[in-house]
C-alpha cells in the first residue's frame, strides 16, 4: 500500500541547487506530474538522471566536505591494496573511483546498482571494476568473499524491509571479521530542511534533476535493522558540515546557504551524514545478545 507522501521534500545529495528549487505542493502518491514516471521505482529514476548525477555528484560540497572524508576516515586503518569491496549502489561510479584512490584495485571493486544506464556510465570510466545490474536486497555474490562492503547515500533509499533484506544479503558476502561501512542522509538533516519526521517515505528533488523516493528513519533504527541481520556494530557517529575557510572553498555559494540554515556549529550543528560502521562477527566471536 502506498504512503500518503508527505510535502515535497528535498534529498540530501542536492546541497545549494536543489535548496533553491521551489518546494512543490503535496501529492498523494508518488507519479511524478513532470514525467509520469513511478518515483519509487530507483531503476527508472536513476536511469533518468544517469549523466546528471555522473557530472554533479562528485563536486557536491557535502560529498567532498562530509560523505569522502567520512569514507576515508572509516577505512583508515586498512591496507586496501588486496582488499575485496563490494560497492552497493554504486551509481555511476563515484565510490568505486573513490576507493581505488585511496589504494584499492579496480579489479578488486564489485559495484551492485539497480540504474542499468548508470551500470553502464561506470563501466565505461572503470573498465577494470566489476559491475552488476542488480538489487541489493536480493543480488547473488559470492558467500564469504568480501572484506569491506561500502555504501554511500543508499540506505535513504530503502524501506526498512529493504534495508533488512539488504543487511543479511550483505552481511552473506562479507567474509568473517568483513566490514560494512555505511553513510547516508542523517535523519536531523531532513527533519530540519523538510519537516519531515514520520518514519516512511517521502518525496524529493535531486540536485541533478528530476525528483526521487527517500525513507525517514531515526539512526537507532537503521543501528537495529543492520544488528538484527547479523552485524556487530562498532561506531555510530552523526557528522555536520565543518566549518572553515577550506570548506568554503570547495562551493561558497553551497557554504553560506549550510551556514544559513545552522548547519555550521561544530559541535552543536544539524547533523547532515550518520555513518555506521559495522563488521560481521568472525570465526568464534562472542557476540552479546
Ligand atoms: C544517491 S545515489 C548514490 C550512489 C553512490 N553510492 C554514490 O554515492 O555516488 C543512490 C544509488 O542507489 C541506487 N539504489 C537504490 N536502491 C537500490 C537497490 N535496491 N539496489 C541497488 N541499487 C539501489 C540508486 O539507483 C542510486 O544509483
Amino acid at each position: 500500500m502506498k504512503r500518503k507522501i508527505t510535502p515535497m521534500a528535498l534529498n540530501d545529495e542536492h546541497d545549494v541547487q536543489a535548496e533553491d528549487t521551489t518546494v512543490e505542493a503535496a501529492t498523494e502518491d508518488t507519479t511524478s506530474r513532470r514525467s509520469g514516471m513511478d518515483l519509487t521505482n530507483n531503476a527508472q529514476v536513476y536511469d533518468a538522471g544517469a549523466e546528471a548525477f555522473h557530472t554533479k555528484a562528485p563536486k557536491l560540497l557535502s560529498w567532498e566536505a562530509v560523505g569522502r572524508p567520512a569514507l576515508e576516515h572509516s577505512l583508515a586503518d586498512m591496507d586496501l591494496s588486496q582488499a575485496q569491496i563490494y560497492d552497493g549502489g554504486s551509481a555511476s561510479g563515484r565510490i568505486t573511483k573513490q576507493l581505488i584512490a585511496m589504494g584499492a584495485q579496480p579489479q578488486n571493486i564489485t559495484g551492485v546498482e539497480i540504474s542499468p544506464d548508470q551500470v553502464a556510465l561506470a563501466q565505461q570510466d572503470i573498465p577494470e571494476a566489476h559491475f552488476i545490474v542488480g538489487d541489493l536486497s536480493t543480488v547473488e555474490l559470492p558467500s564469504d568473499h568480501f572484506d569491506v562492503a561500502v555504501r554511500h547515500m543508499v540506505d535513504e533509499h530503502l524501506s526498512n524491509e529493504a534495508l533488512a533484506a539488504t543487511s543479511r544479503n550483505t552481511l552473506d558476502a562479507l567474509k568473517p571479521g568483513g566490514r560494512l561501512v555505511t553513510i547516508w542522509t542523517d535523519p536531523q538533516r531532513v527533519a530540519h530542511t523538510e519537516h519531515v519526521t514520520e518514519e516512511g517515505p517521502f518525496v524529493t528533488n535531486f540536485p541533478w534533476g528530476g525528483q526521487g523516493t527517500n525513507y525517514y528513519r531515526e539512526v537507532d533504527r537503521s543501528a537495529q535493522i543492520i544488528r538484527d541481520a547479523g552485524f556487530v556494530i562498532d561506531r555510530i557517529e552523526e557528522l555536520p558540515i565543518p566549518d572553515g575557510d577550506d570548506v568554503r572553498d570547495i562551493d561558497p555559494q553551497a557554504y553560506d546557504n549550510y551556514m544559513g540554515q545552522g548547519y555550521g556549529h561544530g559541535e552543536a550543528g544539524i547533523r547532515v551524514r550518520a555513518v555506521i560502521i559495522a563488521h560481521k562477527p568472525a570465526v568464534g566471536e562472542v557476540v552479546a545478545a
